[in-house]
C-alpha cells in the first residue's frame, strides 16, 4: 500500500462520511441514517443510504456501497491514493512525504520545474490568443466552431510570430539548462535559441491530473506539418497519456470515446460528450489501454472513416481487448471524423451512431470480408478459414459459440461447418502441452467450489453484524481459514479488530482494498443479515453449518497443498484437525 494503514485510517476517521457525501448530494435524515438520490444510477426516489454510525453508504437500488474512500473513487473516479490525498487535505491531515534518495529527489525536482515551465508556457500562449496579435488564431478557433467557454476549458492558445516565450521564461529565472529539456525551444549553435512553436494555434496537452505536460500546435490553414507536437521529455511520455483524460475520467459514462485527433475530442466535449479522449499523435498503445481500463470497461472507437482510420481501428482493437476492454466501432460515414460529423449533423445524430456502433469483432470480420471475392468459391473458403482462426481468440467456450453462431448466420454458412473449422484449428494451433496446462490451471482455480466462498462470505457477514457470534468461533476459526484471498484480507482485519478493540469498525475494513470493485465487494459484507429472518434454532444450525464448511474447506486446502509439496508434517496436522473437527465444533456448542 502507498500509505501506511495507520495513516489511511486516520484520514478515514477524520472525514465524516455524512459531511463528505452531503457536500456532493442532498441528504435527508431518515431514522438513524441519511437518504438521498443515488448519484451512480438514475433514480427519482431516494434509495441511497448513508450511515453515520457505520461510516458507510449503500444504495438499495443499484447495490453499490463502500466507505468514504470508495465514494470519492466512484464519484470522482479517483484512484485510492488520490482519494486519500483529497480527504487528508479536507481534514487538514499532513500526509507523510515519500522517502526519496538524493537521486530521486533531484529527478522529482526537475520534473516539478518542467511542469512549471509548461504551465507558464500554456498561460503565455493563452494570453497571446486574447491579444491583438492572436486575433487570427482566435478567429481560426471560432471558424472551427469553438465557443469561448471551450477555448478556456481546453486552455487553447497562440504562439505568435514574434516568439517571445524564451525571453519570458528567462525573465522568470529559468536557466537554459532546464529550458533545453522542456522541448519548447530549439537551441542552435549558429542561430541561437528560438521558440519551437511559431505562429501556430496551440493545444496544451494535460495529464490525468490536469497538469500541462506538452503541446500540439496546428498551422492555421495549409502547411507542413499540420500539427507540431512537443517531443517526449521527462514529463511527456506520449505512450502513457491521453488527450482530455483529465476531463473524461470525471464523466459519468461507463465507456470512453476514443478519437484520433485533438479537434475531434474538443468538438465532442463541446457537444456534450465529455468522455472523449485521443492518443497523442502516435499509434494507440497498450499503456493507454491500461490507463483507460482504470476508469471504464468499454471503448467506442471513433476514428476517421477513411481507410487509414479503419486500419488504425483494426490495430487498436486487439490492444483494447488485451487490456480487458470491450470495444465497438462507430461509423461516421459519409463524414471524415467526429468533428465534421457533429458539425454537419449535430449531437443527436452522433448519439444514434453510438447506439448502432458495431461490435469490434464484427467490424474486424466485415473488413476481412472485403479482401475476398465471394463469387470465387476458393476465396470464400479462405475467408471462412480466416474467420474460424479469429473465432479462436475467444477462450471462453460459450462466448466463442455465440460468436460462431452469429457469424454463421450473418455470412450464410452452416454453423456446423464453421464450428468444425474452429475446432480443427483449435486442436491444431494449440499445442497439446499448452492445452493441458490451461485445463490444469482452470481445474485448480475452480477448486474449491463456489459454495465455499459463499460460506466464507456469510461467516464474515455474521461475525461483523452480530458480534456475540465472535465468541463462539474464538479458537476454532482464524483468518487463515479463509482460503479466498479476498475474504482472507477482510477476515484478518476483522479478527485483529476484535482482538485489539473488542469490536469491529466496518468502514475500516474497506481500507485494505485499493480498487472500487474490491471495496464495493467488501461493503456487501455488511449489507446482508440473513440470520435476522431465521428462528433461534434454525439460526444456530445455519451458523454451525457455515463454520463447519469454512473449516472443512480450509483443512482440505491445506491437505492438498501438503500432498503437492510432500510436506508430511503439514499433512499430519491437517489429518488430525480433520479427525477432531466434529468434536471441536461440538465443544464450541455448534
Ligand atoms: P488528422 O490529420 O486526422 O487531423 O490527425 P484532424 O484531427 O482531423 O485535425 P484537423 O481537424 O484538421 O485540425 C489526427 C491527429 O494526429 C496527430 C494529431 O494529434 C491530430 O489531432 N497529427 C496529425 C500530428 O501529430 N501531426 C500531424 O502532422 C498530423
Ligand atoms: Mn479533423
Amino acid at each position: 500500500m502507498y500509505y501506511s494503514d495507520e495513516v489511511v485510517e486516520e484520514v478515514r476517521a477524520g472525514n465524516d462520511i455524512v459531511d463528505v457525501i452531503g457536500s456532493y448530494i442532498r441528504l435527508q435524515k431518515k431514522g438513524a441514517n441519511y437518504m438521498g438520490l443515488c448519484p451512480f444510477h438514475g433514480e427519482k426516489t431516494p434509495s441511497f443510504s448513508v450511515s453515520g454510525s457505520r461510516q458507510m453508504y449503500h444504495c438499495f437500488g443499484c447495490g453499490t456501497g463502500g466507505n468514504v474512500f470508495t465514494f470519492l473513487m466512484e464519484y470522482e473516479n479517483f484512484t485510492f491514493p488520490e482519494a486519500v490525498k483529497q480527504l487528508a487535505d479536507r481534514a487538514g491531515i499532513k500526509l507523510p512525504e515519500e522517502e526519496y534518495t538524493p537521486e530521486a529527489r533531484k529527478r522529482a525536482d526537475r520534473r516539478m520545474r518542467l511542469l512549471d515551465i509548461n504551465k507558464e508556457a500554456a498561460k503565455f500562449y493563452y494570453v497571446r490568443l486574447k491579444n491583438d496579435a492572436g486575433k487570427a488564431a482566435y478567429n481560426y478557433f471560432k471558424r472551427r466552431g469553438l465557443s469561448d467557454e471551450t477555448i478556456t476549458r481546453f486552455g487553447l492558445g497562440y504562439s505568435d510570430k514574434s516568439g517571445g516565450l524564451y525571453q519570458y521564461l528567462k525573465a522568470k529565472g529559468y536557466e537554459d539548462e532546464i529550458l533545453k529539456d522542456s522541448g519548447l525551444f530549439t537551441f542552435d549553435e549558429k542561430k541561437g535559441v528560438y521558440d519551437k512553436f511559431w505562429n501556430r494555434a496551440m493545444f496544451p496537452i494535460m495529464d490525468g491530473n490536469s497538469r500541462v505536460i506538452g503541446f500540439g500546435g496546428r498551422v492555421m490553414g495549409e502547411g507542413e506539418p499540420k500539427y507540431l507536437n512537443s517531443p517526449e521529455t521527462m514529463i511527456f511520455d506520449k505512450s502513457r497519456n491521453l488527450y482530455a483524460l483529465n476531463y473524461a475520467r470525471q464523466s459519468r459514462e461507463s465507456y470512453f470515446l476514443l478519437c484520433e485527433g485533438y479537434m475531434d475530442v474538443i468538438s465532442l466535449h463541446q457537444a456534450g460528450f465529455a468522455n472523449a479522449v485521443a492518443s497523442l499523435g502516435t499509434a494507440f498503445t497498450g499503456l493507454q489501454a491500461n490507463l483507460i481500463a482504470r476508469y471504464v470497461k468499454e471503448v467506442y472507437i471513433t476514428y476517421d472513416s477513411d481507410g487509414a482510420g479503419q486500419k488504425a481501428a483494426l490495430r487498436a482493437i486487439p490492444i483494447l481487448r488485451a487490456a480487458g476492454l470491450a470495444a465497438k466501432v462507430v461509423d461516421m460515414k459519409p463524414y471524415k471524423d467526429p468533428d465534421e460529423f457533429i458539425k454537419a449533423l449535430g449531437p443527436e445524430e452522433y448519439k444514434k451512431r453510438l447506439q448502432t456502433a458495431r461490435n469490434s469483432f464484427y467490424f474486424e470480420i466485415d473488413l476481412l470480408k472485403q479482401e475476398y471475392d465471394f463469387s470465387d468459391p476458393e476465396q470464400k473458403t479462405r475467408f471462412f478459414r480466416e474467420t474460424a482462426k479469429k473465432l479462436l481468440q475467444f477462450s471462453d467456450e460459450l462466448e466463442r459459440r455465440t460468436y460462431t453462431e452469429a457469424v454463421a448466420k450473418e455470412y450464410q454458412i452452416s454453423f456446423t461447418m464453421l464450428n468444425r473449422l474452429v475446432e480443427q484449428y483449435g486442436s491444431a494451433e494449440m499445442p497439446g502441452e499448452v492445452q493441458k496446462e490451461t485445463e490444469y490451471r482452470e481445474r485448480k482455480r475452480k477448486k474449491p467450489e463456489e459454495g465455499y466462498y459463499t460460506s466464507q462470505k456469510l461467516l464474515l457477514t455474521w461475525l461483523t453484524t452480530e458480534p456475540a457470534l465472535f465468541q463462539k468461533v474464538k479458537g476454532l476459526v482464524t483468518a487463515e481459514d479463509f482460503t479466498d484471498g479476498f475474504y482472507y484480507e477482510a477476515a484478518k482485519e476483522v479478527f485483529e479488530q476484535y482482538e485489539k478493540e473488542g469490536k469491529v469498525t466496518p468502514a475500516r475494513i474497506l481500507n485494505r482494498y485499493e480498487t472500487k470493485e474490491e471495496q464495493t465487494k467488501a461493503a456487501e459484507l455488511f449489507q446482508t443479515t440473513l440470520l435476522g429472518d431465521l428462528g433461534e434454532t434454525q439460526k444456530a444450525k445455519a451458523f454451525a453449518e457455515t463454520v463447519r464448511k469454512v473449516r472443512q474447506n480450509s483443512i482440505e486446502m491445506r491437505m492438498g497443498r501438503a500432498a503437492e509439496t510432500g510436506d508430511i508434517e503439514a499433512m499430519q496436522k491437517a489429518v488430525t484437525e480433520q479427525a477432531s473437527l466434529d468434536r471441536a465444533l461440538a465443544k464450541a456448542g455448534l
